[in-house]
């Protein structure tokens, strides 16, 4: 299934970058964000995700978010998911960069993932910034005010927002000093994150996308996988362990 050339980076002196995209969490339930089923077919990201929306209707907003944290609180990872945790460790470095909110590549094992958009479980006051788990609020206010008497926000990133410098500065970074990067379940048209991989193509890595159909970025991948994640990531972790 791998190819000879992809047999020849998945070696121990490699040094791997991933990017993940919603498309490796759907085969765990959770919605994506382009195509058919996807969740900007049925809502308006400018009415939800965006600090504008925020602040003309908070509760609204706010109860978007505990829709979809609720029905992420309910799935688990999928196969693919336990792959990236399996492969981490194996090579020289090995480095996960996500645009998902939703934390399954921790709940899979995971480490030290980067995550570009935040995460939906965490929450902070849009005034002094002070950060919250989901769990230390117990107010029923929606949305629950901080101390300081600002409005809480899920802290995930919304259109038009910055991205967390440290996180992306890191992706930049190790997309560029990699020997392979794969692109897996991403539309691949949402920036910065979309231009990860075409650093590393830049930088000389050798690009793999993993995804349903082709994208804006197949054209430039070496190798291109065409088919469900959970179905196509455990055979290259499955490769890796066979060899050892
Ligand atoms: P998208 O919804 O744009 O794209 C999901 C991709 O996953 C598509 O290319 C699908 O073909 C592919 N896909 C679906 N199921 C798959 C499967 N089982 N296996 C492999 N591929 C599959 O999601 P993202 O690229 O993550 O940002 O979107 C990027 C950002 O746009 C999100 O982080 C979010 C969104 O608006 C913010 O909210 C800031």
């Amino acid at each position: 299934m791998a190819s000879e050339v992809l047999k020849t980076f998945l070696k121990k002196d490699k040094r791997v970058a991933v990017l993940t995209g919603a498309g490796i969490s759907a085969e765990s339930g959770v919605p994506t964000f382009r195509g058919e089923d996807g969740l900007w077919k049925k809502f308006k990201p400018e009415e939800l995700a965006t600090f504008d929306a925020f602040i003309s209707n908070p509760q609204l907003v706010w109860e978007w978010y505990e829709y979809r944290r609720k029905l992420i609180s309910e799935v688990k990872p999928n196969p693919a998911h336990y792959s990236l945790a399996e492969m981490q460790g194996y090579f020289e470095s090995f480095h996960l960069i996500t645009q998902n909110v939703d934390g399954l590549h921790q709940k899979a094992g995971s480490k030290e993932v980067i995550e570009l958009h935040g995460n939906i479980k965490r929450n902070k006051c849009i005034s002094c910034d002070k950060r919250f788990e989901e769990i230390e609020l117990t107010s029923k206010e929606m949305p629950p005010k901080c101390r300081c008497g600002g409005l809480i926000r899920p802290d995930v990133v919304w259109f038009g927002e910055m991205l967390p410098a440290e996180a992306i500065n890191k992706a930049h970074e190790l997309s560029s000093k990699c020997d392979i990067f794969f692109s897996i379940g991403t539309s691949a048209v949402v920036y910065p994150a979309a231009s990860l991989p075409l650093i590393a193509k830049k930088a000389g890595a050798y690009l793999v996308e993993v995804n349903l159909e082709r994208t804006e970025l197949s054209h430039l991948a070496d190798e291109v996988f065409l088919g469900k994640a959970g179905e196509i990531m455990p055979e290259i972790a499955g490769f890796i362990k066979d060899k050892d």
